[in-house]
Parts: C-alpha cells; sequence; structure tokens
C-alpha cells in the first residue's frame, strides 16, 4: 500500500444502502480523528486493513516488519485499559518501538502543558502518537501543531474512533453486513463519545441506528445524527439485531440525572428476561468497563448473546490497521 497522501473523497450514504469497497483505494490521511470527518470507503478501508492483520494473531509467531523501526507515543491523560494496552500491543505485533506516558507521576503535576509534554516527547523521535484527553478536541489542536501523526485514543464525549471501528468490524463479522442492520445503542447517550463515533460510523455504512435511554440522558439535537430516539427500552427490544449497552459515565457528571442506579438499571438494564424477549440471535455489546448488575446483569454480560470478548480480541486488529494506515512511511 502506498503511503501517498491526497484528499479523500467524501459522500454520503443513505440508510439500508449497502458501500462497496472501491479498488485501488488509496489511504491518504496523516491523522485518524474521528469517523466524523471519513468517509465510508475509508472506514471500509480500515475494516479491510483489519481483516488482513486479523490473521497475525493466529501466527506462532505473531509478529510483522510493518512498522520496524518506527516509534508510537501512547499519551494517556485519563484513565485506561483496553485502549492502552491493545494499541500497545497491535505497535508490537507491528515491530514498533512504543513509550508510554501517563498523566499521573508526570511534569503535568508541576504545570507544563499538553502542548508542550506532547512536543518535548516528539522530540524523542516519535512517529506516531495515540492520544487519550479529557478534553474534546485535544487530540485534533494537536494534529495541527505536531508533525507526527495523531490517532485519538478518546476525547472527553467527543469520539473513541477505534472503539467504533472495532465495534462495526464485529457486527460485520457476526452478521456478514451492515446496511439495513438494526443498532440499539442504549444508556448515558449525551456524555458518550463510544455513542458519537458508533452513530456516524454504523449511518455511514447503511446501519439503521436507534438510541434508547432517559430524556435526561439523551440530547435531543441527536436526532441531527440520522438516528432514532426511544425513551423506552421496552419498545424497540424485538426489533433490534444489536444492542450496545453503554456505561454510565459519573466522571463526567455530578450526578442528578436519574433519580437511583436502582431506578435506572430497572427501566434500562437488560437481564434475562429483557433478553428472552429480543431476537434469538440477537448480538450484545457493551465497550467496556461495564458496571455489572446496572447496564448488564453477569447472566447477560457472560451469555451467549454476548460478544464483548470478541470486540476486545478485535480492538487489536483494528489499532494494527490504524497505526500503519497513518504511519509516515511503511515497509
Ligand atoms: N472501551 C474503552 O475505551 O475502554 P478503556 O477505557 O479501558 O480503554
Amino acid at each position: 500500500m502506498s503511503s501517498k497522501r491526497r484528499k479523500p473523497p467524501r459522500r454520503d450514504v443513505r440508510l439500508h444502502e449497502e458501500v462497496t469497497a472501491e479498488e485501488g483505494f488509496v489511504w491518504t490521511r496523516k491523522d485518524l480523528l474521528g469517523l466524523d470527518e471519513l468517509s465510508p470507503q475509508e472506514i471500509l478501508h480500515i475494516l479491510d486493513t483489519a481483516e488482513s492483520f486479523k490473521e497475525v494473531s493466529t501466527r506462532s509467531i505473531k509478529k510483522v516488519p510493518a512498522l520496524r523501526g518506527k516509534v508510537v507515543g501512547l499519551l494517556f491523560f485519563e484513565d485506561s485499559t483496553r485502549t492502552r494496552m491493545s494499541f500497545e500491543l497491535a505497535a508490537s505485533r507491528m515491530s514498533a518501538d512504543t513509550i508510554l506516558f501517563t498523566s499521573k507521576g508526570s511534569s503535568v503535576s508541576k504545570g507544563e502543558t499538553t502542548l508542550d509534554t506532547v512536543k518535548n516527547i516528539e522530540a524523542m523521535g516519535v512517529d506516531v502518537f495515540v492520544i487519550r484527553h479529557s478534553q474534546s478536541g485535544a487530540p485534533h489542536l494537536l494534529a495541527k501543531q505536531v508533525g507526527a501523526s495523531i490517532i485519538n485514543a478518546g476525547d472527553g464525549a467527543h469520539e473513541h474512533p477505534t472503539q467504533a471501528l472495532l465495534d462495526i468490524f464485529t457486527i460485520r463479522q457476526r452478521l456478514g453486513r451492515l446496511a439495513g442492520v438494526k443498532v440499539a445503542i442504549v444508556g448515558d447517550i449525551a456524555h458518550s463519545r463510544v455513542a458519537r463515533s458508533n452513530i456516524l460510523g454504523l449511518r455511514k455504512l447503511g446501519a439503521d441506528v436507534t438510541v434508547v435511554g432517559p430524556p435526561t440522558l439523551v440530547p435531543n439535537a441527536i436526532t441531527a445524527m440520522g438516528c432514532r430516539v426511544s425513551h423506552s427500552l421496552d419498545d424497540i427490544l424485538d426489533e433490534m439485531d444489536v444492542i450496545n449497552m453503554l456505561r454510565i459515565q459519573f466522571e463526567r457528571f455530578g450526578g442528578g440525572l436519574f433519580p437511583s442506579l436502582r431506578e435506572y438499571s430497572k427501566l434500562y438494564g437488560l437481564g434475562a428476561q429483557r433478553l428472552s424477549r429480543c431476537k434469538k440471535d440477537v448480538l450484545i455489546m457493551h465497550p467496556g468497563p461495564i458496571n455489572r448488575g446496572v447496564e448488564l446483569t453477569s447472566e447477560v454480560a457472560d451469555g451467549p448473546n454476548s460478544c464483548i470478548l470478541q470486540q476486545v480480541t478485535n480492538g487489536l486488529a483494528i489499532r494494527m490497521a490504524v497505526l500503519y494506515l497513518v504511519s509516515p512511511v511503511r515497509e
């Protein structure tokens, strides 16, 4: 694959239209900041590149030389388990060197700005930065200020593109299609970067998205993104092919948006009884970390309809693909 960069084409997709990959498509972006700016072709190209990298994890020697000599900087200004470890392992499988920054224990406590921190680490010879930050737009700002490629690993309540890509990859893998697939995204839509990126990506590939939650956690303006809104999980259960349950982002609001966790769970939690009213082969997803007993009971989270750990496995292939595509020079 070539690393030549040109302006990518944009094309809007009508609901239920199947998007097929263009032969000879060439990736041209320096950064992956969000699914908002990606065309359907670019999203498909990442998914298809991930398909080819998935095989690497099945080999006895799980390593390819694609990014040998490159340095990946993992910058986590906010906590993470899955995303951070998945990018670290993805970089290692591509033979890149990694350096890890976490804000806890760093010179951030002495007042160093995010930009100064990133410019100083870039001066050590970093080629690609993976950045998680609590401020929406932080990776976008940094992408204009540094020469290295930037991958957004979650910025505030804005976007989490690689999470949505691994979710979409998993749906396509399990159902064999995306166009016309009925996906419910349930819970704290207002504070969820996972919801935003999923809606953007799924709609561009022709899926039918319904967001579900209490009025205080579902902004009215979300319909402008092309999805339906329901405030009743019970009303939509039997139509759905996929139900993606979101974590309540307690760290992004001070409480008071619903009466109690017990009440929330009663109306919007998924347990065995609600599952019995879904399609028999409905896919149950969750980006993690799960609040067990709130969004999902353990019976559902660990049951046969759950593909939560498959999502995590697929995240590795997606992150290998993204690291490969944005790296400035590839072998
Ligand atoms: N899904 C997700 O982003 O998990 P982490 O916060 O553990 O990275």
